[in-house]
């Protein structure tokens, strides 16, 4: 049984995770930033970096001493190496370089959505390729066809934002505070999502693709208008992102011709319960099982990049520790 080292610090979170490949968690260590950022709205790379570099390296001492072992029980150290802040996965990567090289144990370079993208196999053991994912999170809003370990196709993605950026800059716009995802479901939660006539950008079109801009554009009209409650923009704005998200997934299934195990959903805003509802839905209409992973795997953590670095040391993916931190890297 290998026991992988996972380190995830490519934006404001530091986790360090020891995870078996029996899907046993030994330890999940998580210091998130949002004290630090919260004064500016988001999140701020140069401060993020500093903050990673402090809190690395006892949270690998952490990770340990609560697992109860040592380096030299570690079968391989996997850290996300792109996408993200560059400042950050710098400080993940070079930590798990030097772990790596000390200790003698192969590296294994994540990609960070490629975290994301397995996260659901850790949540659900039975989770086979070829699945249909909708990968939603602050950077990126994509669906992908996840035929396995280190084979994704990507059947579209955000023509400008990311949802999870319309979820934040719509926090933003509301005074709703950092970090904006679930600041919005927590108000959501006491407006109507019919009382805001919102558009829904690139619904119906042939393509799957994404867009959120007009969305944000409408929700800044909306808020100037004067004219209607916080809770009830927020209702809306969220009504109106998950019908975007409904549409396209829908009509990804239809060009795939309903062709996969499952409908997975992950990244951090598969934590939002309007998201995860009307998507379950979907899967039950479409006659597939939905499959999402807990709301803690969801968001930016260690566990998902350990549980990566063990699907990829299983095929036996190791990298060289000459390997590029990359501030741009696609699945
Ligand atoms: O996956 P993640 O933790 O980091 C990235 O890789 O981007 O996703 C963070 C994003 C943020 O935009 C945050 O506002 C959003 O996920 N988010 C949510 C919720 N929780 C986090 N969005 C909507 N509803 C939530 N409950
Ligand atoms: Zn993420």
């Amino acid at each position: 049984m290998a026991l992988i080292l996972g380190i995830e610090s490519s934006c404001d979170e530091t986790a360090v995770a020891l995870v078996r490949d029996d899907r046993t968690v030994l330890a999940h260590k998580l210091a998130t930033q949002e004290a630090h950022h919260r004064p500016f709205g988001g999140v701020v790379p140069e401060i993020a970096a500093r903050a990673h570099v402090e809190a690395v390296g006892p949270l690998v001492e952490a990770a340990l001493a609560e697992a109860g072992v040592s380096l030299a029980d570690v079968d391989a150290i996997a850290a996300t190496a792109g996408p993200g802040l560059i400042g950050g996965v710098l400080v993940g990567l070079m930590t798990a370089k030097g772990l790596a090289y000390a200790a003698d144990k192969p590296l294994i370079a994540v990609n960070h959505l490629e975290g994301h993208a397995l996260s659901p196999r850790f949540a659900d053991a039975d989770l086979a390729f070829p699945y249909l994912l909708l990968l939603v999170s602050g950077g990126h809003c994509q669906l992908l066809l996840v035929g396995g370990v280190g084979h994704y196709r990507r059947l579209a993605t955000t023509i400008d934002d990311a949802a999870g950026e319309a979820f934040d800059k719509t926090a933003k716009l509301l005074g709703l505070g950092f970090p904006g995802g679930p600041a919005v479901e927590a108000a959501a939660r006491a407006g109507n999502p019919k009382a805001v006539p919102l558009p829904r950008p690139l619904k119906g079109s042939r393509e799957p693709h994404f867009s959120f801009a007009g969305l944000k554009s409408a929700v800044a009209r909306a808020v100037e208008a004067g004219i209607y409650t916080r809770e009830d923009i927020a209702a809306s704005f969220q009504q109106a992102v998950v019908d975007c998200l409904i549409d396209r997934t829908a009509r990804a299934l239809e060009t795939l011709d309903n062709d996969v195990t499952a409908l997975v959903v992950a990244g951090g805003v598969a934590a939002n319960g309007a998201v995860r509802i009307s998507l379950e839905e979907l899967a039950i209409a479409r006659g597939l099982p939905f499959v999402a992973p807990p709301l803690w795997l969801c968001t930016d953590n260690g566990v998902m990049i350990a549980w990566a670095g063990a699907e990829r040391f299983a095929q036996g993916l190791t990298d060289p520790l000459d390997t590029m931190a990359r501030a741009r890297w696609p699945l």
